[in-house]
Parts: C-alpha cells; sequence; structure tokens
C-alpha cells in the first residue's frame, strides 16, 4: 500500500464524491484489511443517468459527477493495496446512444486525463485503456496515449479502463486470430488451449477479478469480461454510480471476504 493511500483515509466525515474519509469508510477498511483482499475487482459503474434525472439534471452532470467517483474508487484502491482495478467506462453499445452523449462521454475522458494525468502517476497507478480503440476520435487517442505513457511506471495499482468495449467481440476476435494461426500452421488446434486463449484477449497477463461490482441495482453483465468474470464473485449495489462512496465499496469488499469460494470443488 501507499503512504498516500493510508494518509488518505485517516481524514475526516465527507461523502461519496469528497476526497475527506468518512469515519464510517476508514472504519470498514480496517475491516477490510482484517481479510483477504481481492486481487482485481471489476466494476459495471451504472446509474449517472438516473442520479442526473433524479436531480433534474442533463444526463452529462450525471457522467460527469460519476468521473468524480471514479477518482475515489482509485484511492480507495490504493489504500488496500488492490492490484488491478478495471471500470467498464464505455461499451461497444454505448456508441449507439444520442450523439451529443457520446461526444459529453469522450470529452470527459478528455478531460479525466487532463485533469487526473499526473496525480495517477504520483500514486503509482498505471492505466491501461482497452477496447476497440480504433473507433476513438483523433483526439481521444491521443489522451489515451498520453495517460498510458504518463503512467507506465506505476507499480502499486492497475488501473484497467473499458472504452469502447464488448466482451463477444473481444473472444471472436481471439477465435480469428487463432484460426488464422491454425491456417498458417502456426498453432495446431491440439495447442489451443484456454491459456492460449487467454493470450488472445485484452486482458492477458492480467488475473481474472474475484470480484465484479454493478452499482444501480441491476442484475445484468452487459457484454462485460464474460470469459475473465467465470469465477469471479458478484456485488450488486442499489447505489447510483456517482453517489457511490468509499464506504460502499468497502461493503463490497467485505461481502466478497464472506463468500465461500470453492471454485467448482468442495470444501477441503
Ligand atoms: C452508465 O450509466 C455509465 C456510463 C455509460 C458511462 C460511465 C462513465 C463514467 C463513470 C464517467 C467517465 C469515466 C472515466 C474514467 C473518464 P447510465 O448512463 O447507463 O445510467 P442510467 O442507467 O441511469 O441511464
Amino acid at each position: 500500500m501507499t503512504e498516500g493511500g493510508a494518509e488518505q483515509e485517516t481524514a475526516a466525515a465527507g461523502d461519496g464524491a469528497s476526497d475527506e474519509v468518512s469515519e464510517e469508510a476508514a472504519e470498514l477498511r480496517e475491516r477490510v484489511l482484517d481479510g483477504n483482499v481481492p486481487r482485481h475487482v471489476a466494476v459495471i459503474m451504472d446509474g449517472n443517468g438516473r442520479w442526473a434525472a433524479e436531480r433534474d439534471l442533463p444526463r452529462w452532470e450525471g457522467h460527469r459527477r460519476g468521473m468524480e467517483t471514479v477518482r475515489q474508487m482509485v484511492k480507495a484502491s490504493l489504500a488496500v493495496g488492490l492490484e488491478h482495478l478495471t471500470l467498464y467506462a464505455f461499451s461497444e453499445e454505448n456508441w449507439q446512444r444520442p450523439e451529443p452523449e457520446v461526444a459529453a462521454l469522450m470529452e470527459l475522458l478528455q478531460e479525466y486525463v487532463a485533469s487526473e494525468k499526473e496525480e495517477l502517476r504520483d500514486q503509482g497507478v498505471r492505466v491501461q485503456v482497452f477496447g476497440d480503440l480504433e473507433r476513438l476520435s483523433e483526439s481521444a487517442t491521443r489522451a489515451v496515449e498520453e495517460l498510458q505513457g504518463a503512467t507506465r511506471e506505476g507499480e502499486e495499482l492497475q488501473l484497467n479502463l473499458a472504452i469502447s468495449y464488448g466482451s463477444r467481440t473481444e473472444i471472436v476476435q481471439a477465435a480469428q486470430r487463432l484460426a488464422e494461426l491454425a491456417v498458417l500452421e502456426a498453432v495446431r488446434p491440439e495447442e489451443i488451449t484456454e491459456e492460449r486463449f487467454e493470450e488472445e484477449l485484452y486482458t492477458a497477463g492480467w488475473p481474472d477479478p474475484d470480484l465484479l461490482i454493478r452499482t444501480s441495482g441491476e442484475r445484468r453483465l452487459s457484454n462485460f469480461l464474460l470469459w475473465q468474470i467465470a469465477y469471479a464473485e458478484l456485488h450488486v449495489s442499489e447505489v447510483l454510480w456517482p453517489s457511490f462512496g468509499r464506504a460502499d465499496f468497502y461493503e463490497a469488499l467485505l461481502d466478497f471476504q464472506s463468500r465461500d469460494r470453492r471454485f467448482g470443488k468442495v470444501q477441503a
């Protein structure tokens, strides 16, 4: 864990979007640290639109506030020594939203890079962006490259941002690449094992998520990391993403710690 992480958790009360840490969150964090901290947590960040609608605000305000929650989740992850935090920031299907909303989300990504790049680097966070990035505009592509470049030395936490991501496309593309190699006789069908298949996924080399959190009460996987979450524990929070705070995150980790993970086997 970083020293910064520890300091961040000693502050007094505050709400979900504040840099201050509530006593409740600090206490929950201590409890999390007493148990088995997952290596990799993946999150379907949902409910930005509803959060905005409840306040008569435009949807993009919900996304903006959702970006603030991202900042807080990075700090919360550092404070418990998580290795990987993977966030579903923009799905392949999200391209079908009204053009102004897509533009606002892309703009937000660029704002995120401009405002967070240095802090992420100083916190020891390494950012990896994955998905069909060829669909991004030139300026968004530049922002992604800048963010990955600036944080490439980070060793405390890997923050993986899924952008223009769809799990079925990822799996189909992996199958296509292996089929091409098979045609070229560069791989034999019997060599296509789970391990070899995983090497073709965006997530090659990362541990599988131990825990998948979805906010806003929806109980769907929405084409997110379908291969990788085969044995993940699921935690659904009723809280909308912009209101999701560190205490909610630590509650999810405690829920994970209460599970009996058997990976299909029986208890020894
Ligand atoms: C789902 O809420 C959320 C998204 C489609 C976008 C997530 C983006 C962010 C949290 C901000 C940007 C993040 C980064 C890292 C720059 P929804 O709009 O589907 O909500 P609804 O179901 O209530 O309508």
